[in-house]
């Protein structure tokens, strides 16, 4: 810690950490029926606060994007983070998605309490190019628990699928290209989570590499190019969070983690 900043180990984004509680009346329980039978609706106060949040966005339509983005960079203090992390333990994907997970993983509670010494983690990944998280979560099992063992199975976009667009896929394939065996792509090799053969041919691809093991932790990560629609961008990526929901609530076993 001493090499750190003060003013950034004092930094109010770095504090914040939201608890919650399934309300006593059992609230937050899943429906045993069909899930989306009734009508959507607007949520408490969430829709004034969606207008003031896009007021305030509208408000920098007039500067430069060049611009913006330096001064961004400049008053970003993660971005210190990053650079010390890198001189300091050179991580194999240097990325912000690196440092997400690795702070997730420093908080406690994302590995299954009951994986201790000798046991096998086994971990799945949607959405998951270029594989931040993948290398966060070997880096933090190889230095603070080397004695659990770890497989895991990636998903993405297949970057390497000519009929997928360029822009929703991520080009970094370092480590893809050196970890292909452990990526699923579904059938149709596109790696598109909304196909609906997708989650059979991820279950058998986990089914093959984990030997029937369960599945300890899950993580999904999908995320869309949302620039011609900055005001919609819950709206635009909720199908998405759907189906990422879905398919790990079908993959964890009981007492795992999914972190979205
Ligand atoms: C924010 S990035 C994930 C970063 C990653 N967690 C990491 O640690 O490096 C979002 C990813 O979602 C993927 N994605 C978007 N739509 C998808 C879909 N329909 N099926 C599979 N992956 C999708 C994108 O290709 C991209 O790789």
């Amino acid at each position: 810690m001493d090499h750190y900043d003060p003013d950034i180990l004092t930094e109010e984004a770095f504090q914040k950490r939201f608890h919650y509680k399934n309300p006593t009346d059992d609230k937050w329980k899943i429906p045993q029926c069909a899930i989306f039978s009734c009508e959507g609706g607007v949520v408490g106060g969430l829709s004034g606060v969606k207008e003031g949040l896009n007021e305030v966005k509208s408000s920098l339509n007039h500067y430069e994007i060049q611009k913006w983005n330096k001064h961004t960079t400049f008053v970003n203090p993660s971005g210190k983070v990053l650079n010390v992390l890198r001189r300091r333990i050179q991580p194999e994907l240097s990325t912000q998605a690196w440092c997400k997970f690795h702070e997730l993983l420093s908080y406690g509670n994302v590995i299954p309490t009951n994986c201790g010494a000798g046991d096998t983690l086994c971990s799945v990944h949607l959405c998951e190019a270029p594989g931040g998280f993948i290398a966060s979560l070997n880096h933090h099992l190889k230095s603070q628990r080397p004695n659990v063992k770890h497989k895991w199975v990636g998903n993405t976009l297949n970057p390497y699928y000519e009929g997928n667009p360029l822009s929703s896929c991520i080009v970094d394939d370092r480590l893809i290209s050196r970890t292909l065996k452990s990526w699923c792509f579904g059938q149709d090799n596109t790696g598109d989570v909304f196909k609906p053969e997708f989650m059979d041919s991820l279950s058998a691809h986990c089914h093959n590499e984990f030997d029937d093991a369960t599945i300890g932790l899950v993580t999904a990560d999908g995320s869309l190019n949302c620039a011609d629609k900055p005001g919609e961008q819950e709206t635009v990526v909720a199908p998405l969070h759907h189906v990422e929901m879905l398919d790990a609530l079908q993959l964890l076993c009981s007492g795992g983690t999914f972190v979205m």
